[in-house]
């Protein structure tokens, strides 16, 4: 049976089960259609790849910003590498969505939505039901009322969360650490966000610039405000995509001093867009916003 949100953020939900949290979050479909999904441990053989490159730059290896990381499993992983190879870095993680509210419309009716109102879950007497539409509801017609519902109970939603009348929760994944090391942000890599420019030592871009989900020209977009975010030459960018079967094609990038990226390692033959990526010429780093000396924000 699938959790209800409400079971799965109680204090009595069991915290420590990555199955059933991934199985939770993996159901929960966003407005712009994508699911909140990812898998422990699919980038051990990148660790192994692209660690003696890590290990090298280690010591200058300070601020790591992780984008589209969906809960933040994996980026709890990536904290663990970057400390095994003795860095000891801080992490942002951005998604499109992180935050999220539990409304209570009745005492038997509640709805998890995303801050717009957009039902991620319905809760009926406990039992947790997608609003989501399947290509097998339009032949049972099941899609009428979820249609129905979800049109209806949007902007009832959204009131109830501006007047406070509900329960805030994130999207992330409970086996965060402790000491503060990852910090969730909602962000959209599509859009270039002032307090990133020139902050990052490395990014890291798994599962989310792909030819599958992004136009040329919006993968272009994002590999210029990837440019934008990183500290300057030396910074590491890794770029991966892991198919059905669990397979990585991913490639290792470094900053050059001219703006523009060379390929350190790859794996699997190499990330998808590493054309794109090495073909892209953006400002040169030290001149991007100004002289170097105006150093790291
Ligand atoms: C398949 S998950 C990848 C999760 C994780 N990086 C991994 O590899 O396991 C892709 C994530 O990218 C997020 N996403 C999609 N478009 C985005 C955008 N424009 N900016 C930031 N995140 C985005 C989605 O919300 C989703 O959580």
């Amino acid at each position: 049976m699938n959790l209800s949100a409400s079971e799965f953020y109680s204090s009595g939900a069991d915290t420590t089960d990555a199955v059933l949290e991934s199985a939770f979050f993996a159901k929960l479909k966003m407005r712009n259609g994508t699911f909140k999904l990812t898998q422990p441990s699919r980038f051990q053989e990148l660790e192994v790849a692209f660690r003696p490159h890590v290990q090298e730059r280690a010591g200058s290896l300070r601020e790591v910003l992780d984008v589209g990381v969906s809960t933040g499993l994996t980026t709890v992983e990536l904290a663990r590498f970057l400390s095994d190879c003795g860095s000891a870095a801080s992490i942002t993680a951005t998604d499109l969505f992180i935050e999220a509210h539990i409304v209570e419309l009745f005492p038997w009716f509640r709805v998890f939505c995303d801050p717009g109102g957009w039902p991620l879950q319905y809760d009926l007497r406990g039992i947790a039901i997608r609003p989501w539409i399947r290509r097998l509801d339009y032949v049972t017609l099941a899609f009428i009322p979820l249609m129905l519902s979800r049109s209806i109970l949007q902007a009832r939603l959204r009131s109830r969360i501006s007047a406070g009348v509900s329960t805030p929760v994130r999207m992330v994944t409970r086996s965060l650490p402790p000491n503060g090391a990852i910090v969730f942000v909602e962000n959209d890599i599509m859009r270039q966000s002032e307090r990133f420019i020139r902050r990052f030592d490395m990014i890291r871009a798994a599962n989310i610039l792909n030819t599958g989900y992004f136009s040329a020209d919006q993968l272009h977009v994002a590999i210029e405000n990837i440019q934008a975010y990183l500290h300057g030459p030396g910074a590491l960018l890794m770029i991966a995509r892991t198919n059905r079967a669990g397979e990585n094609a991913a490639t290792l990038f470094e900053l050059d001093e001219d703006g523009s990226f060379t390929a350190l390692g790859r794996v699997g033959g190499g990330s998808e867009i590493e054309r794109l990526v090495l073909d892209f010429r953006g400002p040169q780093p030290s001149t991007a916003i100004g002289a170097l000396s105006i150093g790291r924000q």
